[in-house]
């Protein structure tokens, strides 16, 4: 939590199915366009929070399936848990709160008695969240009869229905909304209350997000009806909520431009990459600009030609390093040299470049420490047919929808293992997802390394940054069986 020594200039607290992330795009465009943007222009000074109804497993699993960013601070299980950081510290005060008028055992045993609940799947049961699934028509009366039922046994907590499926039970206390408002308090003692806060969301688990004193917020163009519908009837008037006309991160970019809260322009929608504004040239927008170059190199997106690469060069200090993540050596200039006959090589593929946690440190007068992860996406012919399309093939005769599918093959959570899969999905539309889902499915296709760089920032700003030394190591898990032959950068 102390990342930032000042107080942030825009704290981001987004959900992640269909808001930060669109199971509709298998490029990941919306997502891959928000995190150059965050990179480039907030991650040194801003908190990214992530706000998600996954558990810690489940979320873990979505973060091998989709290029996310790393967020300072994560709230999952709907606003029960609260870590911080990379290594993901546990907020202890925040589940003391929960437990007041709480009892996970009343809450199964009453719950359990209603045959239109079917419970969600293990890793889905949380000390302070009991989940089921539950169709639209039977969703509001259910909540109302619970309702009563828990009051009467003296507990107080809070029912609410997302995505027209989904219907967790938590404590009064807990929730999105409740856990936005715990941080905002904590910041506020540590005289560290974020300048803006944006907060950003699709369902029914999102509104409470929107109800937060002083925030701005967006509700994605492909929002559920239960969140429009509370908005309708909350918050109509309210001039800091928008209902954006894009989806998931694309809405998210499009509400930071509309409420002015910082630069809305992603380095990924900039067609000629040298054409920079001087103003917002900083060593982390520097690093940014580079891989998108380079993967607009590598997918041939970009002219193949020699004033490109001699402009890197010109970028590069003469006697400037680059240590591979193998260990070899090279000076700057030849790694450069060596992308000439990589030109194009990935073209037509699903070959994606991405940076995250670009943290830059001043340590002289123009020259700066920047330490981040790069990760590459390029998708490989499989040798093996993927277990999901053996699935399918058995059952596409007999169901035509996944509820059909679980109860046939006992894939109770296998909504879990294709996300984006839901129940009553109809059978094409699940194919779709699975399929969507494929190449992330293998994490074997995923590199990364640490890259640690020391960047001259010329004065006159003209031409931004010259790399004195590049060094990278790989990610835990990136090294060893990988094909090393192609990693340039
Ligand atoms: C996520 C969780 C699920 C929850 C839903 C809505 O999908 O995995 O347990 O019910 O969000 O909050
Ligand atoms: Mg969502």
């Amino acid at each position: 939590m102390d990342r930032l020594k000042a107080t942030a200039r825009l704290m981001i607290v987004s959900d992640l199915d269909h808001t930060m992330v669109d199971h509709h795009d298998p490029e990941n465009m919306s997502l891959l366009r928000f995190n150059a943007l965050w990179e480039a222009c907030y991650r040194n000074d801003s908190l990214l929070v992530f706000s998600t109804g996954r558990s810690p497993t489940l979320y873990k699993q979505l973060r091998k399936e989709k290029p996310m960013l790393t967020p300072d601070i994560t709230i999952m299980s709907v606003g029960t848990e609260i870590t911080y950081g990379t290594t993901m510290v546990p907020d202890d005060g925040w589940v003391g709160v929960l437990n007041q008028k709480w009892d996970r055992n009343i809450v199964t045993e009453e719950a359990g008695k209603f045959p239109e609940l079917t419970l969600q799947s293990e890793t889905e049961q949380r000390p302070h969240k009991v989940s089921f699934y539950v169709d639209k028509a039977n969703a509001q009366n259910v909540t109302k009869v619970l309702s009563e039922i828990f009051a009467k046994r003296g507990l107080d907590v809070k029912i609410i229905y997302s995505g027209g499926m989904d219907l967790d039970i938590l404590p009064q206390g807990a929730g999105k909304g409740q856990a936005l408002a715990y941080l905002h308090k904590k910041f506020k003692t540590e005289g560290k209350l974020p300048a803006n806060t944006l907060v950003c969301g699709d369902s029914g688990n999102d509104a409470e997000l929107f109800s937060i004193p002083d925030v701005h917020g967006v509700m994605v163009s492909n929002a559920q009806e239960e969140l429009l519908q509370w908005h309708a009837e909350n918050a109509k008037d309210n001039p800091k909520v928008i209902h954006a006309t894009e989806r998931c991160a694309a809405g998210i970019i499009q509400a930071i431009g509309h409420f002015n809260l910082g630069p809305s322009a992603s380095p990924r929608d900039i067609t000629n990459l040298s054409d920079c504004e001087s103003e917002n040239v900083s060593a982390s927008s520097e690093i940014v600009r580079f891989f998108m170059f380079y993967e607009r190199w590598r997918r041939a997106e970009v002219e193949n030609s020699e004033l490109y690469l001699a402009s890197v060069k010109a970028d590069c200090d003469s006697s400037g390093i680059l240590i591979h993540p193998s260990g070899t050596e090279l000076s700057l200039c030849d790694a450069i040299n060596g992308m000439r006959s990589y030109y194009g090589d990935k073209q037509g593929q699903k070959f994606r470049v991405w940076v995250d946690r670009v943290l830059s440190t001043q340590t002289g007068l123009d020259t700066w420490l920047v330490k981040f992860n790069k990760w590459e996406l390029s998708a490989v012919n499989r040798v093996e047919e993927p277990l999901e399309l053996d699935l399918l093939r058995r059952v596409t005769n007999r169901s035509t929808t996944t509820d059909l599918l679980y109860s046939d093959l006992g894939l109770e959570s296998y909504s879990g293992i294709v996300s984006g899969a839901t129940p009553s999905m109809h059978l094409t539309e699940f194919l779709e997802v699975v399929l969507e889902n494929l190449c992330w499915q293998s994490g074997d296709d995923q590199q990364g390394c640490v890259i640690t760089c020391i960047i001259n920032m010329k004065k006159d700003g003209v031409s931004g940054a010259t790399y004195m030394h590049v060094h990278e190591t790989w990610l835990e898990g990136s090294g060893g069986a990988k094909d090393q032959s192609t990693w340039l950068f």
